[in-house]
């Protein structure tokens, strides 16, 4: 872990994503997305027509996977036989394929280096589940992002229609709270936030407020970094 490393776990829909890309423009770090990483494995291994459910089939398949993250200037990117992942893996269908792998070890452990290694090449902050956990328990700064799952289920569903998927909000909260009761029950990685995690409540919050938030706790963490801090608002 040569850079600095800034996580952000919580559970889906709570704004992680959005959050952790604007905090990583403000500080010049890059952006790292690992559940993308967990979609691109789920996608490739349906796309290849393989069965998901036994772990024995899915550590057997992934060996073959040609699977990358590489650096851009903002971000890192998932790549799958040479090519950047995009709107295929965040579909319906390959989100719970990507929650029924991460539940493996198998899958958690392979994909384990291609996560830590992006923290040898540049300063990151790093979206998931078990980064301030599992895959960079000595980050300097771990926060816990969350919301209540009637508004995640919103934004969520907005999403989906947004893409021409055709949804009720009321199946999408449905769906919200099963995946919670797996993820939370699940032994590996389970969804919950560490005594070390600073834990922020973004129900009612706006994303550019949680934003600020964190930025403030950077520059305690990181006081060097304080000057080219200062708030865009
Ligand atoms: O954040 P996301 O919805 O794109 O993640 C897809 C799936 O991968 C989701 O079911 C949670 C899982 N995941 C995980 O177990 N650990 C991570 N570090 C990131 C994602």
């Amino acid at each position: 872990m040569a850079g600095r490393v800034v996580t952000i776990d919580g559970p889906s829909g709570a704004g992680k994503s959005t959050v952790s890309r604007r905090l990583a423009a403000r500080l010049g770090f890059r952006y790292l997305d690992t559940g993308a990483l967990y979609r691109a494995v789920a996608w490739s291994l349906l796309e290849s027509g393989r069965k998901i459910d036994e772990p024995a089939d899915v550590a057997a398949a992934i060996t073959s996977l040609d699977l990358a993250v590489e650096p851009r200037p903002d971000e890192f990117v998932v790549m799958v036989d040479g090519k950047p992942v995009g709107v295929e893996v965040r579909t319906s269908e390959v989100s719970r394929a990507s929650s029924r792998v991460s539940t493996m070890a198998e899958v958690r452990g392979f994909l384990l280096d291609y996560q830590r290694d992006c923290a040898e090449k540049s300063d990151i902050v790093a979206e998931g589940r078990d980064m301030g956990t599992v895959v960079f328990p000595g980050a300097g700064l771990k926060f816990w992002l969350d919301a209540a799952p009637e508004e995640r289920a919103r934004r969520r569903h907005l999403e989906l229609i947004g893409r021409g998927e055709t949804v009720t909000y009321e199946a999408v909260l449905a769906a919200t709270r099963e995946r919670d009761a797996r993820d939370r029950a699940r032994e590996l990685a389970p969804l919950r936030p560490a005594r070390d995690m600073i834990v922020i409540d973004a129900t009612t919050m706006s994303a550019d407020d949680v934003v600020e938030d964190m930025v403030s706790r950077v520059g305690q963490t990181w006081p060097e970094l304080k000057k080219g801090l200062s708030s865009v608002n």
